[in-house]
């Protein structure tokens, strides 16, 4: 099929947008400079979206910051927490529209897409619910007649910089519980994936959300998005991406002392020991690894498997991973699409001739198929050696390498080597050892006998230069929030 006749499958049409959104207006850049967006699967032009410079962002700050003072100032929490349930309302109601405009543009399955559109509805949802609960407390004074009282508000104006292997769930899961609180937002959409954002966008002010309090910047022009990292009136910065550019943003902000949350890179360890259940194992390392095509930074990146079971967990694992359909996200029986660009496939290729120069075998998959497309075979490697590069590097993609260990201290330490520390995976059935190793991994987020662990309600986030805040559950609505003290003295008067 053409891109042509995707498109054609997007009912509602004016869901596909190519402007930015500032101040109340669907606009171009001045100048009306456009970016290309990319299908993955055909390396065509999907649509060529604004691409703003450092001015346009300029206006959109000054304007979000006005309505955020406005949209605070009148509106209840009541109030807030109905919009978000109408815009969750508004997006499970366009649910196959927006599945199909996020599967063109990031090239996952249509399933994966529709599954996300879920996904990224339950943070309106949860936000929706948390908005009547921004509690503060009455504290005892150690003064007399004293009383001291905490107050939740918004933190004000935020930029949010999103990535592209999420583009509808990284949106929402920053988005709603700023609005919640009142604030507004800034959003930067990825320039792989701008449409997804923009299509929630439009819901959102049609479902009544001010429009000034939501304003979209799309651009490539990595100079003039610095902007949301240093304007003054930005008080709040929220990014998901890479570490390297999440400590180049964060030293920015320092410069007016902006609160961050960083959602950063990964390098998760996924460890199945000789106690564990191996068709579960090998099922939740499908889903943990393959999962967005190997795109996601919680992705298994290093399975590590007790010496006495490798085989047998490699052969299950073989068996799965061959049964998986490349292709075109659109194409119903497709179940793993393509990367997003070339310098995805690109990174898988160098990942396994890397460890295979280093005795690594290929199991399964290994190459690149000929044609347009940024395909990559989801690929087994077993025998992988401490000294790859994909012990220590992210690969986001669809390499599954199995290295092996023989006791529990040794696949701790080895789970632990290295600087990142945001999800971990481990199989067992002993329940020392899960409340053991649990405890001794060095990341933010553990699975225990399960490959998926992101939910609205659970706590997303990293430590080491995995990044810093939590977002999605009751956690990710204080990152949005200051606590204002408030004392009050004399009170006998
Ligand atoms: C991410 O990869 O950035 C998010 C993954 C998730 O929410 O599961």
């Amino acid at each position: 099929m053409t891109i042509q006749e995707w498109t054609a499958k997007i009912k509602n049409k004016d869901l596909f947008i190519s402007s930015a959104f500032i101040d109340g207006g669907w606009v171009s850049a001045q100048g009306g400079a456009t970016f290309d967006v990319y299908e993955p699967s055909t390396e065509e032009v999907l649509g060529k979206v604004a691409n703003l410079n450092r001015d346009d962002i300029k206006r959109a700050i000054v304007s979000a910051d006005a309505a955020q003072r406005e949209f605070y100032k009148t509106s209840t929490a009541a109030g807030r927490s109905l919009l978000l349930r109408k815009w969750n309302d508004a997006i499970l109601a366009n649910a196959d529209d927006l599945a199909t405009i996020l599967c063109l543009e990031n090239g996952k399955t249509f399933l994966e897409a529709k599954g996300e559109i879920t996904y990224a509805a339950s943070f309106v949802s949860w936000f929706s619910e948390e908005a009547t609960r921004a509690y503060g407390e009455t504290i005892p004074s150690s003064y007399a007649n004293t009383t001291v009282l905490t107050l939740k508000q918004p933190v004000g104006t935020c930029a949010i910089i999103t990535p592209w292997n999420f583009p509808a769930a990284m949106i929402t899961r920053k988005v709603a519980p700023a609005l919640a609180v009142g604030c507004s937002v800034v959003i930067k959409p990825p320039s792989e994936t701008p449409f997804t954002c923009l299509a929630l966008t439009k819901l959102a002010v049609d479902v009544g959300i001010p429009a000034g309090v939501i304003q979209v910047v799309p651009t490539k022009d990595r100079e003039a998005a610095t902007e949301l990292a240093t304007n003054p009136l930005i008080r709040k910065l929220s990014f998901t991406g890479s570490t390297g550019v999440g400590k180049m943003l964060t030293k920015l902000a320092a410069g007016t002392m902006k609160k961050v949350s960083m959602e950063l890179g990964g390098n998760a360890p996924f460890i199945v020991f000789e106690d564990a259940d191996l068709d579960l194992a090998a099922e939740a390392a499908m889903f943990c690894k393959f999962r967005c095509s190997g795109q996601t930074c919680v992705c298994a990146n290093r399975l590590l498997v007790h010496k006495s079971i490798a085989p047998a967990f490699t052969a299950k694992l073989v068996k799965l991973v061959n049964a998986l359909k490349l292709g075109s996200g659109m194409n119903p029986s497709t179940t793993i699409g393509p990367l997003v660009n070339r310098s995805g496939v690109t990174k898988v290729a160098k990942h396994i001739r890397d460890a295979v120069a280093k005795g690594a075998k290929i199991e399964a998959g290994g190459k690149e198929p000929s044609g347009p497309g940024f395909f990559h075979e989801p690929t087994v490697l077993s025998g992988v050696t401490a000294d790859a590069l994909v012990a220590i590097d992210e690969t986001f993609g669809p390499l599954a390498p199995i290295f092996e260990f023989e006791s529990e201290d040794e696949a701790v330490t080895m789970a632990n080597a290295t600087e990142f520390g945001l999800a971990g995976y481990f199989f067992s059935r002993d329940i020392g050892r899960v409340l053991r190793v649990a405890a001794a991994l060095e990341c933010g987020m553990v699975g225990i006998n399960t490959g998926k662990i992101s939910a609205a309600e659970a706590p997303f986030g990293g430590i080491k230069e995995s990044g810093v805040g939590r977002e999605g559950s009751l956690y990710g609505m204080a990152e949005y929030q200051i606590i204002k003290s408030v004392t009050i003295g004399n009170t006998h008067l």
